[in-house]
């Protein structure tokens, strides 16, 4: 399968807003979008967007994972952006239309089609920096997608790095494009000066999160992650670990740490990335002022690998859906 991202399927859903209203939304071939190059997004990047995934059952059904929640992320993050905010059922009828039109497209479990719901001002307005833009363009793309857990026993080794922060305090929950150009930078000279994947944020010695996915600490007996506030995306993945965990009798325990208390719990504790595209993600090792610092021994751990799967189960239909988490088309 392609690259993650870069193949896509040949039709979008799409709606517009203009003179205070949202148009019907269509699906249509896709093909560039025509933009007036004053367009608000162009200059002042009012953009915002979604990302998860529907998968094909057995039966030839779709079901898209936790929908609601990720329209209601989005709502946040438009409102966020001063942009027009689309109605849940606007936006969930374009994506469970587009589906409906994908089946046949969409490759079997694990793999999956992942859906790039995308909002952008398109008034035409070079004097609008602090003006919000008035029209808008929603539009979801969707993308085969294969399965990132094909790659065995690998870990990821992270750049805890402790001054600079990912994004400002006030667009941290906001998924928006602006918090990934502001992380790329340090992301890069992380990958360049250490061999990096990714950098764990820690402005202050504040315990945050990566450029794209959450973090969390996993014991036998516990999960321990920053609790929800401002400074970084709330992840449904996060949210949906939590839960699998709880049910599976694991204390959750969402509370604040320091990078000092990080490198001690890292003896113990198993750390991973939560996301959408890599699920759950065991972190190797974390480089801090120079030194490589192992989690544990450096391989996946027992809990990330069983919670992993328990997710997954839900998703590809091997496991109850008990929380109600699935859309079926
Ligand atoms: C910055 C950031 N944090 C966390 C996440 C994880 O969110 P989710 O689990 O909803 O995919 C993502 C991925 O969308 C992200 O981009």
């Amino acid at each position: 399968m392609a690259q993650f991202g870069t193949e896509f399927c040949d039709h979008i859903a799409i709606a517009r807003f203009e003179n205070d209203a949202w148009s019907a939304s269509f699906i249509e071939p896709l093909k560039p979008l025509s933009l007036h190059p004053a367009a608000h997004v162009l200059h002042y990047a009012s953009s915002c967007f979604e990302g998860f995934k529907a998968y094909r059952w057995e039966d030839g059904k779709a079901r898209i994972f936790r929908l609601p929640g990720h329209v209601a992320r989005m709502q946040k993050s438009a409102a966020s952006m001063r942009l027009p905010v689309p109605d849940a059922d606007l936006l969930s009828s374009m994506v469970i239309d587009l589906v409906a039109s994908q089946i046949d497209n969409i490759p079997p479990p694990p793999s999956s089609l992942y859906l790039r719901p995308t909002l952008i001002g398109t008034l035409e307005n070079i004097g609008a920096a602090a003006a919000p833009s008035s029209e808008a363009t929603l539009f979801v793309l969707a993308s085969p997608v294969g399965d990132y857990f094909d790659c065995g026993t690998a870990t990821l080794k992270l750049l805890v790095e402790d001054q600079r922060a990912r994004t400002t305090e006030q667009l941290g929950s906001t998924k928006t494009g602006g918090n990934y150009a502001a992380a790329l930078g340090p992301t890069l000279d992380a990958k360049e000066q250490y061999g990096a994947d990714q950098v764990l944020f820690c402005p202050d010695g504040d315990v945050q999160e990566t450029g794209a996915a959450n973090f969390l600490l996993i014991s036998d007996e516990e999960i321990i992650t920053k609790p929800l506030d401002s400074t970084f995306l709330h992840g449904m993945t996060r949210d949906s670990i939590l839960r699998l965990a709880a049910d599976n009798g694991y204390r959750i325990n969402e509370k604040n740490i320091t990078v000092d208390e990080l490198l001690e719990l890292v003896k113990t504790h198993e750390a991973t990335l939560s996301g959408t595209a890599v699920c759950l993600f065991p972190v190797g090792s974390l480089v801090y002022h120079g030194d490589e610092i192992m989690v544990r021994d450096g391989r996946p751990g027992p809990n990330t690998v069983r919670l992993r799967k328990a997710l997954q189960d839900v998703q590809c239909g091997q496991a109850p859906d008990t929380h109600g988490w699935l859309t079926e088309v």
